[in-house]
């Protein structure tokens, strides 16, 4: 593993590597004093083209408390708004001597693009409805602790799968664990060819979301990406709502011991509604305090030299 471009650069193997060191880094956080040296002298770069509040804070604090140096460039604020190119920007902060990109970009494709120019480790942070693959693995690391093995369950992503690269990099993540995986979208919002997919090892899809909840271990729900729609995918939110929203209704029917995730930044009311975001079985904070034991993970396992 020399780079986390998406789920494919990494083996059900390096994936179970990745979980047990997340596993003894997640101890960190209740510790009051949050420092390993494990990366001590290495610079890690966070180059974000694309908003965000937990991805790249959560990588931020990875980085710090394995005692990198780390430091934060947005599109806003860099040289990128004055038009530099992607190439020459990558460039440019590479040839001050880091160790490890972060990638944020709103182009599918971005952090593979990258990885081909610098001769560093890069990490994709999201690109366009690409991948996201630290999402999927703190995902599942969040769904391990709830369920256990993750053999033979059964998990429903639902929402805006069209745009969501949380769902790409989650349906690839999942199946190579032994997951089975249940789409449900509206059929404006299922990707176009989905259906070779479906025909991939657990793998299916379904536009009808109350037939599915019954049969499932497991909810993740997605947020409505209105940034990246150009027109009327759903007549009104209010509809939307009642055929795909994880509403009160839904969540009293769901059972209490079904984990509820949703990768954030939420549209409570919208695709879940308040009583689902804050039940019990939501699991949402639990998976923003793994995504800084799994980027703990990721960044040792790519920068400490030693291969996973
Ligand atoms: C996701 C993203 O940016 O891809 N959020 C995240 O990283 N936690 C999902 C989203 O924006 O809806």
């Amino acid at each position: 593993m020399r780079h986390l471009r998406s789920i494919d650069d990494v083996t059900a193997d390096d994936i179970a590597t990745i979980m047990a060191t997340a596993t003894e880094m997640h101890d960190v956080q209740s510790r009051q004093v949050k420092k390993l040296p494990a990366l001590r002298g290495r610079t890690v770069i966070n180059l974000f083209f694309e908003d965000s509040t937990r991805t790249r804070s959560s990588f931020e604090i990875a980085g710090k408390w394995l005692s990198a140096d780390v430091i934060n460039l947005s599109a806003k604020g860099s040289s990128a708004s004055k038009g530099e190119s992607l190439r020459d920007t990558a460039l440019t902060v590479t040839a001050m001597g880091i160790d490890g990109l972060v990638v944020r970009h709103s182009a599918s494709g971005a952090a593979h693009q990258i990885s081909g120019w610098v001769d560093v480790p890069v990490i994709n942070a999201g690109d366009g409805t690409h991948e996201h693959p630290t999402q999927a693995l703190l995902d599942c690391y969040t769904l391990q602790r709830a369920l256990g093995d993750l053999a033979g369950r059964r998990v429903a992503i639902v929402g805006d799968l069209t745009h969501s690269r949380v769902f790409r990099s989650n349906l690839a993540c999942l199946t190579r664990l032994g997951a089975q995986v249940v789409g449900v979208a509206p059929p404006t919002l299922m990707p176009a060819g989905v259906g070779p997919w479906s025909g991939t090892d657990g793998f299916e899809v379904s536009n009808d979301l109350d037939a599915v909840l019954p049969t499932v271990d497991a909810v993740m729900m997605l947020r409505v990406q209105r940034e990246r729609m150009s027109g009327g995918f759903f007549p009104t939110g209010r509809e939307y709502t009642v055929e795909y929203g994880l509403t009160r209704t839904r969540l009293a029917r769901l059972g209490e011991r079904t984990p509820i995730l949703h990768p954030g930044p939420m549209n409570r009311g919208l695709e879940i509604s308040p009583e689902a975001a804050d039940a019990a079985s939501s699991r949402v904070l639990d998976q923003v305090s793994a995504g800084v034991a799994v980027r703990m993970s990721v960044l040792y396992h790519l920068l400490a030299g030693e291969e996973a």
